[in-house]
């Protein structure tokens, strides 16, 4: 366990496991405490009603063969860039022939142009290509991995670094990204936890509708915005086992109070696109799943885009099981509700052959066409194809100065101080000579993370040896010793610990960076282990036998099982993967100009064994009583104990803050009515420093189990040492509202217990009633 904080009393240990998520959508409305960065915008501006818009459409569609309106519905990757198994050979005659609709894996003012021209020229109709691309974290200039951005809990400087995606991926022929990914992430063997905003539902759904808002704004006309997708629908990362692609099976409430929230504020703000998931969702696949595409997504939730699957995902309802072949695979896609068949060409192929033996109606057909012209006329497409191919535009636009100093600042925020023993950190002046030692210590393509988009890996990413030596107060001396290797194969080696050790003994202070390489998380990138690979570990022993001072700067994209290092190294860092600009922003933090504000997004367990493992789990019957914690027949392990190494929400600064006890406005509500819950936070410490505030709330009996804890508030306050702030935040009864027995969404009258606090492990109790 990571120290308590002096002043704050431990009563929450004994649910340290603890509880919910579910009901954001009302949530997203809901003056927080932070209520100025979370008020939705005119999210949904490009939804407005267009006549002018309809009866172009209208006559456009009437113009067009069958052929053609399949055409529109196919999405295909260039051959630039391979993100999934198959390659269609002869995309471009695809093009010219108006058998696709978008392009992905495309970019360039003046590659995207060619394309353009393609379709524009080439074909009857002189309809517009789309241009998708992975804008995840970054198009050239790359900020933290999503998980990394996450941990800033900062939703203005994570909706900042989306428009600033949008702007450089839309300079260079861009008009959609397949981001955000909003799949909620318990099991951290599952490498694709790194590319989401972790395990929580209220945290994730308005990081899902920030990411939304930074990268459409609030007009899709204009050239700097671009269409954002929310991926992947949905409960892609209930993943059996955390292997990528494997089944999902779980219940309908989980589902709806776990998995949808972040997708319906998505939908919310606006999101104009819906990426389908690959795995199934109880017995039928996502790209098949009508429950999902239109009872939940069109019918309950009113949305307008369209929706693409993901890559090949119709073709692979075949070995799922789901479909004989091909062409019944995309009958039940379309029927179902896919609009845009990825990579797959199984509408190019199949479809019009399905409508004409009248397995597909044409209306169906109609409308997915409909929704994507749609998109094209609210981009601009048919007024100016070119318009986002702008070749002047995209030299004044990427990696300017300003974008990389935000993505400097965001990776700042994004690091999260996980220990720091005797203040071994910031490092004192007397460090004169630092060490750095590790496979990620120089490493510059591991520095922007998997997912990067067109990022340079290879020469722009300041590594943290880079950053350090750039940073270095005068007289200090910054070397490096690889020392070890991340590769698997490498478990075992020495070669590399002798040159290590040497320069750690003639050196003040080590600085261990170790971690994953960029490619062991993201896509079909699951572990079994979540120990740091190679021979790492082996060296960061041997290191600790020096007696010099350890600082472990981890660079990954999931929870490691650190717990070694946790009791052994003096000072931890989690840096993600920081982006183009992380090691200027490790070093600002491990010099102490910058002050670590950064909260974990995702539990960090002991051991892969306690996998999955989440703050906001379910008592049992039988949870274990602190006074006897080694009790049989509780619901516990024999070797290990229940709790985390770091809970969700922790994380330390070079300052202390101190917390009152809650004060609550009344002690009961009732529907419609507000409770304040107010706390006074002091920064009692020695520095300025920022502080995430956060409100959590058990219901302690429903009509159904209720989680140990859920998150339900939050803001992230800046104060000047000795400086005191008032937190208040507010509650109605529709931020108690779950998926009760009968199915029906609302909250349930009884007691409530609330925390406010600086982790979900921590914090000062208050208790209130909701009555009828
Ligand atoms: C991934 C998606 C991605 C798509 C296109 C798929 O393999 O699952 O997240 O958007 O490829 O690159």
């Amino acid at each position: 366990m990571p120290p308590m904080p002096r002043n704050l009393t431990s009563l929450t240990l004994a649910t340290l496991m603890v509880a919910g998520q579910l009901a954001p959508a009302p949530l997203l409305a809901k003056p927080a405490a932070s209520a100025s960065a979370q008020a939705p915008v005119d999210a949904a501006g490009w939804m407005r009603p267009d006549p002018k818009m309809d009866r172009f459409i209208a006559e456009l569609i009437a113009k067009m063969t069958l052929d053609e309106k399949v055409g529109q519905l196919n999405l295909l990757t260039s051959d630039w860039e391979s993100t999934g198994p198959t390659m269609r050979e002869g995309y471009k005659d695809d093009i010219a022939a108006g058998r696709v609709g978008a392009i992905f894996n495309a970019y360039t003012a003046k590659y995207t142009r060619e394309l353009q021209r393609m379709a524009v020229e080439g074909t009857r109709l002189k309809i517009p290509l789309i241009f998708g691309y992975d804008v995840i974290h970054g198009h050239r200039t790359i900020f933290p991995i999503s998980l990394g951005e996450a941990a800033s809990w900062d939703l203005q400087a994570i909706e900042k670094a989306a428009r600033i995606s949008a702007a450089e991926a839309s300079a260079e022929g861009i008009h959609w990204t397949f981001s955000p990914m909003v799949d909620i992430a318990r099991d951290a063997r599952w490498g694709r936890v790194s590319e989401g905003a972790g395990e929580d539902v209220y945290l994730g759904s308005l990081i899902a509708a920030a990411r939304v808002r930074g990268y459409q704004g609030d007009d899709l006309s204009r050239p700097d915005t671009i269409l954002a997708t929310a991926k992947h629908f949905a409960a892609y990362g209930a993943a059996q086992a955390g292997r990528d692609y494997h089944t999902v099976d779980i219940s309908e409430r989980t589902l709806r109070d776990v998995y949808l929230p972040p997708f319906k504020a998505a939908a919310d703000a606006g999101a104009a696109t819906f990426m389908t998931s690959f795995n199934e969702y109880d017995g039928i696949p996502a790209s098949g799943n009508r429950y999902l595409l239109t009872e939940v997504l069109r019918d309950k939730w009113g949305f307008k885009g369209f929706v693409v699957t993901d890559y090949t995902s119709i073709n692979e309802m075949v070995p799922h099981g789901y479909s004989k072949d091909l062409k019944q695979a995309g009958e039940q896609a379309i029927n179902a509700g896919v609009d845009m068949d990825m990579q797959g060409a199984v509408y190019m192929e199949n479809l019009a052959k399905s409508v004409t033996e009248g397995k597909v109606d044409i209306k169906k057909i109609d409308a997915a066409v409909k929704a994507i012209l749609e998109m094209k006329y609210r981009l601009g497409l048919f007024e100016d194809p070119y318009r986002y191919s702008n070749e002047a535009r995209e030299k004044a636009t990427v990696y300017k100065p300003e974008f990389l100093e935000a993505a400097r600042d965001v990776a700042r925020k994004s690091i999260v101080l996980l220990k720091n023993k005797d203040n071994v950190l910031p490092l004192a002046a007397g460090a004169k000579s630092i060490a750095v030692i590790g496979p990620l210590g120089n490493s510059k393509e591991d520095m922007i993370g998997s997912w990067s988009a067109a990022g340079d890996r290879k020469t722009r990413p300041a590594t943290l040896l880079e950053g350090l030596q750039a940073g270095a107060p005068k007289g200090t001396s910054v070397t490096y010793a690889k020392g070890a290797s991340y590769a698997f194969a490498d478990a075992g080696k020495t070669e590399g610990f002798a040159e290590a050790i040497a320069l750690a003994q003639k050196s003040d202070v080590i600085i261990a960076a170790m971690g994953e390489r960029w490619d062991m998380t993201g896509e079909a990138a699951s572990r079994t282990s979540l120990d740091l690979p190679g021979n790492q570990q082996a060296l960061l022993e041997e290191l600790e036998k020096t007696g010099k001072p350890i600082i472990l700067v981890l660079m990954s994209g999931r929870p490691n099982s650190i717990e070694w290092a946790d009791a052994h190294v003096d000072a931890i860092l989690e840096a993600w993967y920081p982006g183009t600009m992380g090691g200027h922003a490790i070093a600002d933090v491990l010099y102490g100009r910058y002050n670590p504000s950064g909260k974990l997004p995702v539990t960090f367990p002991r051991t892969v064994g306690q996998v999955p493992i989440h703050y906001d789990m379910k008592n049992t019957g039988r949870p274990i009583n602190p006074a006897d914690p080694n009790a049989k027949y509780v619901s516990r392990y024999l070797n290990t104990p229940n709790t985390p190494l770091y809970p969700f929400g922790y994380g330390l600064s070079y300052t202390s803050f101190s917390y009152s006890p809650v004060t609550l406005d009344r002690a009961k509500i009732r529907p419609g009515e507000t409770l304040t819950a107010s706390v006074t936070v002091t920064n009692s410490g020695a520095r300025d420093g920022e502080e995430v505030v956060q409100l959590y709330v058990r219901d302690l009996v429903g009509s159904v189990t209720r989680p140990v804890k859920e998150l339900k508030g939050f803001e992230k306050i800046s104060l000047k040492k000795g400086e005191k702030r008032t937190v208040r935040f507010t509650l109605t009864d529709a931020d108690l509202a779950f998926t009760r027995a009968d199915m029906s969404r609302g909250s349930e009258p009884g007691q409530f217990k609330l925390w406010i606090g600086p982790s979900s492990a921590e914090g000062h109790e208050a208790s209130f009633e909701l009555t009828e």
